[in-house]
């Protein structure tokens, strides 16, 4: 017998496409909806807003320490509204230089304990699919269904050109644009705590001309084989 609700973990690089899928599967199971890297960005827009040296680290755990960082369901997308203290910054971690400095913050160790535990709260009692680079690893090892979502650096570069073209930003290319997601795959994958990599037990799903309905059908599928009991 289970004492919660089943946790579906996704995990994988950067445009892969985990964003809305997550946010899809979530809707389609009637289950909680965690965007961490949601939350390693708002750490990012505060340690840019405080000006503090992204290097910092006990600077930057001193500031966390008289920080709230709030999470709230919406019903609107994205369904999550990210807050630090009282200001909504569910737009503002979405811009391009958040995003180039996202990965450096999201390297040190007081960072990810202080997310880590609140990431765990969230999932206490199931029911939840969580998106992030080390859910399946970490954050919810014992998740009963662990998908790693990966596509080519230039399809993930094509999608987040297309995601940004969306917010009206249009000067970046393609060529830039793949090197920045090469290069947040690097930090994220090499750095010492809770690096980017498939779980063991993870399924991997190659989403290269895939569309967001067919991944989501696809995870749905799988969760049906491994979650539910007959
Ligand atoms: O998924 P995203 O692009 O919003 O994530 C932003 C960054 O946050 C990503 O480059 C690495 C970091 N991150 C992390 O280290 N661990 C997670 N579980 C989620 C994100």
């Amino acid at each position: 017998l289970r004492d919660r609700e089943p946790i579906v973990a996704i995990d994988g690089p950067a445009g892969a496409g985990k964003s809305t899928v997550t946010r899809l599967v979530a809707e389609a199971l009637g289950f909680l909806y965690l965007d961490t890297g949601a939350m390693y960005r708002a750490i990012a827009w505060l340690v840019l807003e405080k000006k503090i040296a992204l290097d910092d680290e006990p600077a930057i755990a001193e500031c966390l320490e008289s920080t709230t960082l709030t999470l709230r369901r919406t019903n609107s997308t994205p369904p999550l509204q990210v807050s630090i203290d009282n200001t909504d910054v569910t737009q503002a971690i979405r811009t391009p230089q958040v995003t180039a400095n996202v990965s450096a913050v999201a390297k040190l160790s007081a960072v990810r304990q202080v997310l880590l535990k609140q990431q765990q709260q969230w999932g206490e009692k199931g029911g939840i699919v969580a998106e992030g680079r080390d859910i399946g690893t970490h954050v919810f090892p014992n998740a009963e269904l662990k998908i790693f979502l990966t596509a080519s650096a230039q399809e993930r570069a094509r999608r987040r050109l297309q995601d940004l073209a969306h917010q009206g930003e249009t000067q970046i290319d393609l060529e830039q644009m793949e090197k920045e997601i090469q290069h947040r795959d690097y930090i994220d994958s090499t750095r010492k705590i809770a690096p980017l990599c498939k779980a063991p037990d993870a399924i991997e799903l190659v989403t290269d001309g895939l569309s967001i309905e067919e991944v989501t059908q696809a995870i749905l599928k799988l969760y049906a084989r491994h979650c539910t009991t007959f």
